[in-house]
């Protein structure tokens, strides 16, 4: 065994080697969907402070002005567009402009999600369940389809889903938009295997309560985050920032051995299926 594995060092010196800048993404290309507000847009920053071009988009034209403007004061290399995630079109248009403008793709963070209902499940309606898994499961997909050609033609890339601490432990009155999140778990497992023939990374990052827009209900309400803090070991919300970061560590070499994996980042809420 050992024989072997100094014969592999010999004929191939780089083999077990580890760069200097593991955390460096500098020449990589990262769409990050949904991102012109809360965890996307921290990712954008994220991924951009560590060198990579960021493609941020949103379906707001003003969304998507802002939040350029903001990564450019930054000095982060930025291109925007507006992009709907239910629509194939606009998943489609976002892939040309980021192929035209940028070379190429290296990094799908897959973010967006909506949440249209609140209730008892037995409440919620074909309707609701088509809107909320065609946007937070189906179009997570059919972006990842498109991207992968484009990732295998550079060598590899990275592929990383925004699921939630309500993928583990459905919230109450947050049924159909738990569900779909649980799915995005086992959407990474399933891409995984398939993905690394291409040396394409598929991970999945889980939040628990992060102070944006989206959860403006929960963090607003102290009954609520009083009942939370009881399953928190630190005592508050997580900041946007404190998910990008993890985003930017699974697309980073520093993680070059994780694929198929969810990060919790909770705060220490207890998470599991
Ligand atoms: N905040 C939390 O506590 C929390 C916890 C766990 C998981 N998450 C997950 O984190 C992700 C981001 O949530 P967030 O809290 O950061 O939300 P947020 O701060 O409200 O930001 C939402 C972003 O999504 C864009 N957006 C909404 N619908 C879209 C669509 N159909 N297509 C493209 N862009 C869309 C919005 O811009 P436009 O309005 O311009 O489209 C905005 O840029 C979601 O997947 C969510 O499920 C959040």
């Amino acid at each position: 065994m050992l024989r072997c594995v100094f014969r592999c060092l010999r004929t191939n010196p780089t083999a077990g080697q580890r760069g200097m800048s593991q955390s460096s993404l500098a020449g990589k290309v990262a769409i990050i969907t949904a991102s012109t507000d809360g965890i996307g847009l921290a990712a954008a920053q994220a991924l951009g402070r560590r060198g990579a071009h960021v493609v941020v988009s949103s379906r707001q034209q003003a969304n998507v002005e802002k939040a350029v403007a903001l990564l450019k004061s930054q000095s982060i290399q930025v291109t925007g567009t507006t992009c709907n995630v239910g629509k194939g079109e606009d998943r489609e248009k976002l892939v040309q402009m980021t192929l035209e403008q940028c070379g190429g793709i290296d990094i799908l963070v897959s973010n967006a999600a909506v949440n249209p209902f609140f209730g008892n499940i037995l409440d919620s309606t074909e309707e609701i369940w088509d809107k909320i898994l065609s946007v937070n499961v189906k179009a997570a997909f059919l972006m990842t389809k498109l991207v992968v050609p484009h990732m295998a033609k550079r060598g590899g890339g990275n592929v990383v889903f925004v699921s939630s601490v309500a993928a583990y432990q459905p919230m109450l009155a947050l049924g159909p938009y738990s569900v779909s999140k649980t799915a995005l778990l086992g959407l990474t497992r399933a891409l995984a295997p398939e993905l690394a023939h291409s040396n394409i990374r598929v991970n999945c990052v889980a939040p628990g309560i992060i102070k944006t827009r989206f959860s403006t209900t929960l963090w607003e309400n102290d009954d609520i985050m009083d009942e939370f803090k009881r399953q928190l070991c630190i005592k508050r919300v997580g900041l946007p920032e404190e998910i990008g970061g993890v985003i930017a560590f699974l697309c980073s070499e520093d993680a070059s051995y994780i694929t198929g994996e969810t990060i919790t980042a909770t705060g220490g809420m207890s998470c599991r299926l």
